[in-house]
């Protein structure tokens, strides 16, 4: 099995409009993806003959919702392999599955003089969270260093790792340089010292598939939007035995037993942690794009995407002047580079004029661009619908951009 491009593209309408008047090239995955035919229709679908709130009506539309909202839970404990759909928890994205466990880990189980570890190439959202969590308890954040090409420095990682560590936090894979980071080592490592490990998998399910029993991670975190489905919604899976020590992270309908003025009894996993009427369309939109992902398969999506970055690559390193912002060995669809002394915004202002949509600047990821000393970079991430062909129009145009400002 293969990919077939062109068929791909298809179900992707969005991807064949003109943008000023060229072709659109679409190579801004990172930021977000673009929707197929498939999910778009199951919003459709709800919203034209399902929608009703879940799990309290009496009524067919409410018992309908309800069952097709919790085969969603469902179908994304199958994607994860989670053990029990007790473990996923619907969320608004991944800065929200971060801050729940920030928020309620925190209250939880950290203290003054404990420490937290995130690492150099953290996206903000695996950052802040964590900065105002030891805030407030008097905690110290600390760091895992990176080296020149974007990769973890894991020798320092025994030492990193103390007594007072609570809690490792860590990106799957970088969203600004791309890199695969050794998760499997750092959640090894960690647990033989009994500290849970959360990954950040924002810019890793859409291109790899993730086991979470094979990793042993304690948290994993997504979101929906990168992952060919809707915007606000995001999923946190956890150990069943975290979450279930864990605070509810907000308090409402839907997450409590008993509700007297006196007190209240919380709910059971995963309601514990869903308070408020849930996304419920935007769940199913994501369970139309976990099926439409796995027909396709990971194997075969990963090894096409493979293909556009190793041809990618080839191709920039031929221009001159091009410096390239991560050459990790193990890399994944995410190319940052500079150009030049040409600052990115007006390259990607450029490149735009020509029809390719790139994001430029710091990537969320401001401690990343501090490291190599630089104010950001274009960055070109690919999705499983983007073609050879594509890379080929993003040199002709950076061509152009070197004759405009030469
Ligand atoms: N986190 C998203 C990105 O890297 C928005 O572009």
């Amino acid at each position: 099995m293969s990919i077939n491009v062109e068929q791909l593209r298809r179900e992707f309408p969005v991807l064949s409009q003109t943008v000023n008047g060229k072709p659109l090239v679409y190579l801004d995955n990172a930021a977000t993806t673009q929707k197929p035919k498939a999910v778009v229709e199951r919003l459709m679908d709800y919203y034209y003959k399902e929608n009703s709130n879940i799990h309290r009506g009496a009524h067919y539309l409410s018992m309908q919702a309800t069952e097709a909202y919790e085969e969603a839970r469902e179908t994304t404990r199958m994607y994860l392999n989670a053990a029990f759909s007790r473990e996923i928890i619907f969320t608004r994205g991944t800065t929200e599955s971060i801050n729940l466990v920030a928020s309620s880990f925190s209250q939880k189980f950290l203290k003054e003089g404990d420490e937290i570890l995130i690492s150099a190439m953290e996206h903000h959202s695996n950052i802040v969270p964590w900065q105002m969590a030891c805030q407030q308890k008097g905690a110290t954040l600390k760091v895992i260093p990176m080296d020149e090409q974007g990769v973890l420095r894991m020798d320092t990682l025994d030492e990193l790792l103390t007594e007072k560590t609570r809690l490792v936090a860590v990106s799957h894979v970088s969203n600004a340089l791309g890199t695969i980071n050794p998760v499997e080592d750092i959640i090894g490592k960690a647990h033989q010292k009994g500290i849970p490990v959360l990954i950040d998998g924002a810019q890793a399910v859409p291109h790899m598939k993730v086991d979470v029993q094979k990793l042993d991670c304690d948290f994993y975190c997504f979101s929906g939007h990168k992952l060919y489905g809707p915007m606000g919604v995001g999923v946190l899976y956890g150990k069943e035995e975290w979450l279930e020590q864990m605070p509810p992270y907000q308090g409402g309908g839907e997450m409590i037993k008993e509700v007297r003025f006196t007190g209240t009894t919380y709910n059971e996993l995963p309601f514990k942690f869903e308070a408020g009427t849930p996304n419920v369309g935007d769940v199913l939109g994501l369970e139309a794009a976990l099926r439409f992902v796995s027909y396709l398969r990971h194997d075969v999506i990963s090894v096409y995407e493979d293909s556009l970055m190793q041809y990618a690559m080839k191709q920039l390193a031929t221009l001159p002047g091009i410096r390239f912002i991560g050459t990790a060995e193990h890399k994944t669809s995410v190319i940052s580079f500079l150009f030049d002394d040409i600052h990115p915004y007006d390259s990607g202002v450029i490149l735009d004029k020509l029809g390719i949509a790139v994001r430029t600047g710091h990537h969320c990821a401001q401690p990343v661009m501090d490291f190599f000393n630089i104010p950001g970079t274009i960055r070109v991430s690919f999705a499983m619908y983007n073609s050879l062909k594509e890379i080929d129009l993003l040199m002709d145009a950076l061509k152009k951009v070197r004759t405009l400002f030469s």
